[in-house]
């Protein structure tokens, strides 16, 4: 699994995210594998400097989000199958400190879209060519995006009807196998 989170929040007070998830995810029974940094590179966020040029009680905040990793029973998987990771990828992903700029929520039209390039390296890093992609938090779909561009067949679930139908115009335009459309 891979979970996309924040590493930290400070609005309405400073919370360790990432740590704070890593640690419940364990206790409900996940195994932790590793954690990638996503360097957005955003620096429009920086508007709490805490105490300004003054030791008093300034904030620190990292422009990243995380993607943690993590599995059940053995990382190793025991089916085998066919990876289409290039050699340049697999040497560049692997080490989890990724950059790359953020989607606009404005462009997409949903309040906290992922670029393609998030779920694009996840799959491709961690799953075969015909495996499924699950993604419970599905927004305006671009997980399945990916999956459908990458060969993989992909369940997404969506609560909010808006999001869901925003999800179903954008995977209908960008891939030629869609299936089993409801609405609850
Ligand atoms: C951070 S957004 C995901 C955005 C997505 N990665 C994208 O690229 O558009 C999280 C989404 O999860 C949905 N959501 C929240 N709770 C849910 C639930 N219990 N079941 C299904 N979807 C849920 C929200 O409506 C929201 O669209």
């Amino acid at each position: 699994m891979c979970l996309n989170i924040p590493l930290d929040k400070n609005k309405g007070g400073q919370q360790s995210v990432c740590a704070d998830v890593t640690h419940i995810a364990k206790q409900i029974g996940f195994k932790y594998h590793s954690t990638i940094i996503w360097n957005e590179g955003n620096i429009s966020r920086r508007t709490a400097w805490g105490s300004w040029l003054s030791a008093s009680a300034p904030y620190v905040i990292a422009p990243v989000e995380t993607i943690v990793v993590l599995y059940k029973e053995n990382w190793k998987k025991e089916q085998k199958g066919i990876s289409d990771i290039t050699r340049d990828e697999f040497i560049e992903w692997t080490n989890g400190l990724w950059t790359f700029s953020g989607e606009s929520k404005k462009r997409i039209g949903h309040p906290a879209p992922f670029p393609l390039e998030l779920p694009k390296r996840c799959i491709k890093l961690f799953s075969y060519v015909g495996d499924a992609v699950l993604d419970p938090f599905l927004g305006s779909g671009t997980t399945v995006i990916a999956a459908c561009k990458l060969g993989r067949r992909s369940i997404g679930v969506e609560i909010d009807e808006k999001y869901y139908q925003m999800s179903i115009e954008r995977i209908s335009k960008e891939c030629a196998t869609l299936k089993g459309l409801s609405w609850k």
